[in-house]
């Protein structure tokens, strides 16, 4: 086996395993591009797609050099790599027993990685072991730094697993069936799984390029990541509003009844999702109006807007013969079809100029905001095979791992930012360096926990997720659904199968529509902590581990019970707890869910936490049990102490209502704080020039204000109502 070793810059070296002296690569120097960034190639990285070639914004480098400084965080020669005998590259990242991991995307189970062994492939999300919607190569350390894999190919990663023969680190032997007289003497239980001293990460790849984060606390790391990937995105202000998506084959009519039953019901709502009846055919699809159904698109869609309700558009992006573009297109598509539809290579400028063209002339120019871009996903017995070829000569794989990227990112530039208007909108695949892509993920899956441990693991990967509610088996299970909607990135109703609608289970039909009037009496605080996400890199909605004083996610361990033939090595199970996430700075939510329909237990983490509604002091440090009863239906949500919250002053009903409207002001705890609410035109582009600023807001313990006017665009009103929230 022929091995490597790679020499560096900044005097930090790369060593092959068994100390050879011949380079993987030429250009295998580390660079700094920013403060506590570092990059690495290896091999021929130019040769291969990166995921930052898909990013929506360049890297933000004076934003991560705000950061700070901060140093490499491992010691010379401790990163490895080889070439294996089969030509795979693999980097070896040193890494103790003690340290977690956290990452790779989408994670729908847990968000902790560590003694994994996970194939990062964009899927459906059943098969787990890595295949997701969005298995981003980005892992965090409990140590406090990132490594980013930026190159578009599956990888195989070993989470300190895979024990080498010449590490200095092994854990001693332990004897599995010792003899009565050595019983006590064992350094410790068997493990099936003994701890490794690295992440080893492998790629069948020409190049790899590896990024390195580092910070003094994670939340640093995943800052600079997203800084990098050109930020956190920033939805226009209606993107935050209540999203409804009707049945399938709704026409028109049907359409227009539902807006006015919206209005009926005194229920918020500011985006209609059409799912694909309102093409001509899908599956494959033909993105030409329905006119069957939707008779007069423009008339349509235009009625809409003067209600404030924008349409989002479903499509997938394999095309159909009738498809009036189909013919051009056809050169520029794949070797194989998915569901008989052509698979076009938007690597190709001609491609993306046919699709984007089409899509301007009959949707955007006539009022259309958006898109959500289905089936970009697996499964491998419905997309194209790996040895399917595409004309730009990207391959079969890298397409994979890319295409719900490529559509995000034309999308953004072609249809949207070309017009200087900002969209938002929902995709079911996504991977690396997507931070500044304005989409959200979805899945067919429906299990609650899971929708719940979603929003923290996207956090970590600069992605953005929606726990979508499509339906209940009561009304306990609904409000819950839709409580937790409200509270993360897209709060958004999927009908497009149920046709259920907020009022469905009419036992919370109130509590429903108050949840979703605090969302939107929140837009304020919401649209500054997306703005946080863009101008810091701070995810809106976050894992509790990014947060001071939480700690550790909390685990229950179940230990495993031997059996021949169901777990011969009596492996045990761990299950986390990432039931509560953070939104926004200072906002704790921890909803109802599952079997918990009405009662659970809340961490508190160090600090003092106070009660949303309330302001009753809850605790520090210390686990509570909630009860749906005592919180009046509501969901549980807290407050750190020093926190601002600015909301509207009343309830409206779709979010053009919040441009001027009055402020109200909470304070919660007994300290003064100050907040800085961001404010720009909430539509357009402008802001990536500048045209934006900060209110300063102070407020003291009396409820005294005072406020310091931006510079920017006017967004909101004026304050006028404070509350100390303290009991
Ligand atoms: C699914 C998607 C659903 C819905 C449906 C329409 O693939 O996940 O949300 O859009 O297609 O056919």
């Amino acid at each position: 086996m022929k091995l490597f070793t790679l020499l560096t810059g900044f005097g930090l070296s790369l060593m092959a395993l068994n100390g050879d002296k011949s380079d993987l690569s030429s250009a295998s120097k580390w660079q700094q591009p920013a403060a506590g960034t570092w990059k690495l190639e290896l091999g021929n990285a130019d040769a291969e797609l990166r995921y930052t070639d898909l990013a929506a914004e360049k890297p933000r480098i004076k934003a991560i050099n705000q950061i700070g400084q901060s140093k490499f965080p491992f010691a010379e020669s401790a990163i490895k790599t080889l070439k294996s005998a089969d030509g795979k590259i693999m980097v070896r990242i040193p890494c103790s027993a003690d340290e977690k991991i956290y990452g790779f995307g989408l994670q729908m189970k847990n968000i902790k990685s560590s003694k994994k062994v996970l194939e990062l492939k964009v899927d459906h999300w059943k098969l787990g072991g890595g295949r997701t919607h969005a298995p981003v190569p980005f892992y965090i350390s409990s140590k406090g730094y990132g490594v980013f894999f930026n190159t578009a190919r599956y990888l195989k990663v070993y989470n300190q697993l895979g024990n080498r023969k010449d590490a200095l680190t092994n854990p001693p032997e332990v004897d599995r069936n010792p003899p009565p007289s050595q019983k006590d003497k064992q350094p410790g239980p068997w493990q099936a799984l003994p701890s490794a001293d690295a992440v080893e990460a492998l790629v069948d790849a020409e190049g790899l390029e590896v990024l390195i984060f580092s910070g003094k606390t994670m939340l640093e790391v995943v800052q600079r990541y997203n800084l990098y990937c050109g930020g956190g995105t920033l939805p226009p202000l209606w993107g935050l509003g209540f999203w409804h998506r009707v049945p399938a084959a709704f026409n028109e009519e049907e359409c227009r009844q539902e807006v006015a039953d919206f209005e009926k019901h005194n229920i918020p709502l500011d985006v209609l999702g059409l799912e694909p009846g309102w093409m001509t055919k899908s599956y494959p699809c033909t993105f030409e109006w329905q006119t069957e159904r939707f008779p007069d698109p423009k008339k349509f869609t235009q009625d809409m807007l003067s209600k404030g309700v924008r349409l989002n558009l479903w499509e997938n992006p394999y095309m159909s013969k009738d498809a009036k573009i189909y013919k051009d297109m056809y050169p520029h598509a794949g070797s194989h079809l998915v569901w008989l539809g052509i698979v076009p290579d938007y690597n190709q400028k001609e491609a993306r100029e046919l699709i984007t063209e089409q899509h301007y002339r009959d949707h955007v120019s006539i009022g259309v905001s958006g898109y959500k871009i289905d089936e970009v996903d697996g499964y491998d017995h419905w997309l194209w095979p790996d040895h399917a070829t595409f004309p730009s000569g990207v391959s079969a794989e890298s397409m994979r791992q890319t295409y719900g990227m490529l559509m995000q990112k034309m999308f953004y530039t072609d249809l949207f930012k070309k017009h200087n208007t900002r969209t938002y909108g929902l995709v079911r695949s996504s991977n690396g360096a997507a931070s500044a892509l304005p989409y959200v993920l979805y899945s067919d899956s429906y299990n609650h926990a899971e929708y719940i441990t979603g929003i923290s693991a996207a956090s970590l990967g600069g992605i953005l997720w929606s726990p979508e509610a499509r339906g209940a088996r009561n009304g306990r299970e609904w409000l819950n659904r839709i409580q937790t909607v409200c509270f993360s990135p897209m709060a958004m109703l999927n009908a497009w199968a149920t046709g259920a609608k907020p009022w469905t289970h009419k036992d919370v039909t109130e509590p429903v529509r108050d949840v979703i009037n605090l969302r939107m009496r929140l837009l304020p605080y919401l649209y500054t902590s997306f703005a946080d996400y863009h101008l810091k890199g701070i995810p809106p909605f976050r894992a509790m581990i990014l947060e001071n004083g939480f700690g550790e996610a909390k685990s229950k361990v179940i230990a495993g019970k031997l059996d021949s033939e169901t777990n011969p090595y009596a492996m045990g199970q761990i299950i986390e707890k990432n039931d509560q996430y953070m939104c926004g700075p200072s906002i704790m939510v921890a909803p109802f869910y599952e079997e918990q329909h009405s009662v659970r237990s809340v961490r508190l983490p160090a600090g003092n936490w106070y009660c949303f509604y309330t302001g009753k002091f809850m605790g520090n440090n210390k686990t509570i049990k909630v009860t749906a009863e005592e919180l009046k239906n509501r969901i549980p949500l807290f407050v750190k102490e020093g926190s601002i919250i600015p909301m509207l002053s009343d309830n409206i009903n779709n979010s053009r209502e919040a441009f001027g409207h009055d402020l109200e002001l909470r304070l919660y705890g007994k300290k003064a704080a100050t907040y800085a609410l961001y404010e720009d035109d909430a539509n357009s582009f402008d802001y990536l020039k500048g045209t934006y600023g900060h209110r300063i807001i102070h407020c003291d313990p009396k409820g005294e204000i005072s406020e310091q006017a931006s510079k920017g665009a006017a967004l909101f009103g004026k304050i006028s109502k404070v509350r100390v929230m303290t009991q």
